[in-house]
């Protein structure tokens, strides 16, 4: 029977990771997530709640726009979200359904689905907690909104206080609001509020949560979450990282790796792609050859997935496997040209998975290769002193089984994928079913 990993990732960290991911899809959003967090905290400690459900609102709120990532929410000229379209106030109630499919962050999906409800469409719908963390999370994202664009907010503070008011009784409950004017009334509220360095309210947050540490299964379950994630982003790959997952674990068993490994492998492939957040939609859906430029902003992503894997400690193996995919034996791989006598079994391993994955996929504007032009690929990048040659051969003497194991995931991903969109398309702006489905 296999032990249990010894694994433990305060859950604090794996929601700076999110953070951090939802952070990367719009480079305007400059830490809003983090400073929307920071008012959260500040005010629902000036309401009195006790340490555990202030952190609990502030880790909502650090991912209170993660429905954004969905892409039909389109993004501006700007490459930020278009706030004007039909779409944006949706991205409450589908982050809400992605949170509520995630043990670990289902705490966070009430809150985040009525982040954009006035208060007495949400009073009785859900706990008199969740209600009022939605509301603290609504104005903490009105006062960063209104604030983050100007370096000197501060001096605008009473037609801010004023704009504040008037929420007052509508949108917001009036007693949530006079404690948010009592700390407004504080210069030192504003301060903190405004200075770019949140390095202390991270600490902070990261060591706020006692005694919330994820086991490996919760951590297994999150690693499947931020592949639905980079998967849902795009049409063309719905199934790719649940695949390179499904095949890498395939792979390690029979490369004789111990079942502590097979089982990091998985999670590897899982978080492989994360970075590709960075990458905007346009350059993901495209169906043709994408330019030298494009090319070089999709080449980014497995730095940003090292960048978002940093934020949790202890999975150092684990980033490397996930993170040096694009990595060759001759070391002219991205993005850090790691020699090949540094580059570890699991990341050869990763390398091969993934395009294994990627050539043998069905997309829509094309069919994934035969066995024999997939083998020719492979092959032609061993040639080329990209990927290794005992990698390939194992593909090569277990193709069959490597391939049954691709198809039955990617049907499982694609019923997931399905389930989701008619969730999401039946939600009305204003979270309720919509009457007719089409
Ligand atoms: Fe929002
Ligand atoms: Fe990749
Ligand atoms: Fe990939």
């Amino acid at each position: 029977m296999l032990r249990p990993l010894q694994y433990h990732i305060p859950l604090s960290e794996v929601i700076f990771a999110v953070s951090h991911a939802i952070d990367l899809v719009d480079p305007s959003l400059n830490q809003h997530n983090e400073k929307v967090a920071f008012v959260a905290l500040s005010l629902s400690q000036e309401m009195g709640y006790s340490v555990h459900n202030s952190l609990e609102i502030a880790y909502a709120a650090l991912l209170h726009d993660i429905g954004s990532l969905h892409i039909s929410i389109p993004l501006n000229d700007e490459g930020c979200f278009d706030r004007s379209q039909e779409s944006f106030p949706k991205h409450a109630f589908w982050g809400a359904y992605l949170l509520e499919n995630c043990s670990s962050f289902s705490f966070a999906a009430n809150m985040i689905k009525y982040h954009h409800t006035p208060w007495h469409k949400v009073e009785n719908r859900i706990s008199l907690m969740e209600a009022e963390g939605a509301q603290i999370i609504q104005i903490a994202d009105i006062f960063v909104e209104h604030t983050s664009a100007h370096p000197y907010a501060y001096s605008f503070k009473s037609s801010l206080t004023e704009i504040i008011k008037s929420l007052s009784g509508k949108t917001i409950r009036k007693d949530i609001i006079d404690h948010f004017l009592h700390l407004l009334a504080k210069e030192a509220f504003w301060l903190s509020a405004l200075q770019s360095d949140k390095s202390s309210f991270r600490k902070s947050l990261l060591h706020g949560s006692g005694h919330a540490l994820l086991t490996w299964r919760e951590l297994t379950e999150v690693a499947h979450f931020f592949s639905f994630l980079i998967d849902m982003r795009s049409h063309f790959t719905a199934s790719h990282s649940a695949s390179v997952s499904a095949i890498g674990k395939n792979m390690a068993i029979l490369s004789g790796f111990s079942d502590r490994e097979v089982e990091e492998i998985m999670v590897a492939g899982y978080f492989h792609d994360i970075g590709k957040v960075a990458v905007p939609v346009s350059i993901l859906e495209k169906p043709g050859r994408l330019t030298d430029d494009e090319m070089l902003i999709m080449q980014g992503h497995t730095f940003y997935t090292r960048e978002v894997m940093k934020e949790m400690s202890g999975l150092e193996k684990i980033t490397s496997w996930a993170a040096d995919h694009h990595e060759t034996i001759a070391g002219n791989g991205y993005p850090y040209c790691i020699e090949g006598n540094d580059l570890s079994s699991g990341a050869r391993l990763m390398a091969v998975a993934d395009i294994f994955t990627a050539i043998l996929e069905d997309r829509p504007y094309r069919k994934g290769m035969t066995r024999k032009e997939a083998m020719a690929v492979l092959y032609g990048a061993v040639a080329n002193n990209k990927i290794c040659q005992r990698k390939v051969d194992l593909v090569e003497n277990n193709f069959d089984l490597l391939f049954k194991a691709l198809k039955e995931t990617e049907e499982l991903s694609n019923d997931r994928f399905k389930a989701f969109w008619a969730k999401a398309m039946i939600i009305k702006s204003d979270g309720k079913p919509m009457k007719k489905v089409m």
